[in-house]
């Protein structure tokens, strides 16, 4: 048992990718906690009640810890009409803007979230997108709350280390979803596991957790051989029963193989990997003049929504990590574990 298990109160080094969308279910984090893994509640596109209900619906499921994950509000950079405009005739459909929240929205929904983590006694917070304030850190660590901070190089790593984070998801390029880059380069420079791991670990004194392409045994162990003291793993949980995923995307993520996605900023402003489809095909040109996060994420809202209810994957986000061809069948979260967990590290 490693210092992370411990921790953690963990029996597997494995943790459930916290996936905002739907798609870490109450279902989903309770079977992975209930495996002695680390389930985890995505907070990022919920409502603070929203959240509320969730963590009460998981507490019902599991008597395990879980934890909950919260994106730091990003520095809003100034957008013209003019250019939401033109990007609004670029969309598929003419479609009605969502609704736009302020920065300072943002952040006094950040700080609901972390008293409702506070309130609700959990053991493990993470973060992504960037440092989280050093009072919402005093906060829960006064709860004696484990804090996760995410970092794609060596420099966010000592940073998160610095803020007081207990251990660091470092997540290589091969990973499905956003990218958790907080830096000037927001992740352009993207940088593989097999390349991130040691040089991570040969600068910060914490526990790094590997994220990215981690599918079976194979990966456990090597990631464990270049200094990791758990894995995360997003992808691999999509195709399990208990997400949330639909059953249109979990059927586009058993048929995808692992060139089939690439890094995209198309329907958010930062990049995020997924399987490449004809929308990212028809606006491939557009890449580089996409609008900052969350300005291009809210306008391409209403078209994914519209897309998902019409079941058209060409217009939807299809997130997912470059091990997706792993993903053969439908499993339960407990097969997937037996497949997972090599005697060697427990
Ligand atoms: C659909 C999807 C949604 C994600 N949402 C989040 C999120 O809300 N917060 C977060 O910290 N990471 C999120 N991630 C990134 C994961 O934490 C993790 O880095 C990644 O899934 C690991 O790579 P893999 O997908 O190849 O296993 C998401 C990943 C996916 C695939």
């Amino acid at each position: 048992m490693n210092m992370l298990m411990e921790r953690l109160s963990l029996s597997k080094p494995v943790v459930q990718a916290p996936m905002a969308g739907g798609l870490a279910t109450p279902q989903l984090a309770a079977a992975v906690s209930n495996q002695g893994g680390l389930g985890g509640l995505a907070s990022g596109y919920l409502t603070p009640e929203e959240l509320k209900r969730q963590i009460e619906e998981t507490k019902k499921l599991t008597e395990a810890p879980f934890q909950v994950n919260l994106f730091i509000p990003e520095k809003r950079e100034t957008v013209s009409d003019e250019q939401l405009a033109a990007w609004q005739k670029k969309l598929p459909l003419s479609q009605p803007l969502a609704p736009m929240s302020t920065e300072e929205e943002d952040w006094s929904d950040f700080y609901e979230k972390i008293d409702i983590i506070f309130k609700a006694n959990l053991s493990v917070c993470s973060f992504t997108f960037g440092l989280p304030p050093l009072d919402a850190v005093k906060k829960l660590k006064g709860r004696n709350c484990c804090l996760i901070g995410t970092a794609v190089s060596v420099e966010e790593a000592i940073l998160l280390e610095e803020r007081g984070m207990d251990f660091i998801v470092v997540q290589g390029s091969e990973a499905g979803g956003h990218r958790g880059a907080f830096l000037p380069t927001k992740g352009e420079g993207s940088v593989g596991l097999m390349a991130l791991i040691p040089q991570v670990t040969d600068h910060v004194s914490i526990p790094v957790i590997a994220a990215g392409g981690i599918f079976d045994k194979r990966g456990v162990k090597a990631a464990f051989a270049l200094g990791a003291e758990g894995v995360q793993l997003g992808t691999s949980f999509l195709t399990c029963k208990e997400s949330g995923a639909s059953p249109l995307y979990k059927q586009k993520l058993l048929e995808a193989i692992e060139t089939d996605t690439r890094l995209t900023k198309l329907f958010s402003g930062k990049p995020a990997r997924g399987i490449v489809n004809q929308w990212m095909k028809d606006r491939q040109n557009d890449e580089q003049d996409t609008l900052p996060y969350p300005y291009q994420n809210t306008l391409t809202k209403s078209m994914r929504k519209k897309a998902q209810l019409e079941k058209n994957p060409d217009n939807m986000s299809l997130w997912c990590g470059q091990g997706v061809r792993a993903a053969a069948r439908e499993t339960t979260v407990k097969e997937l574990f037996e497949q997972l967990i090599p005697a060697t590290v427990i």
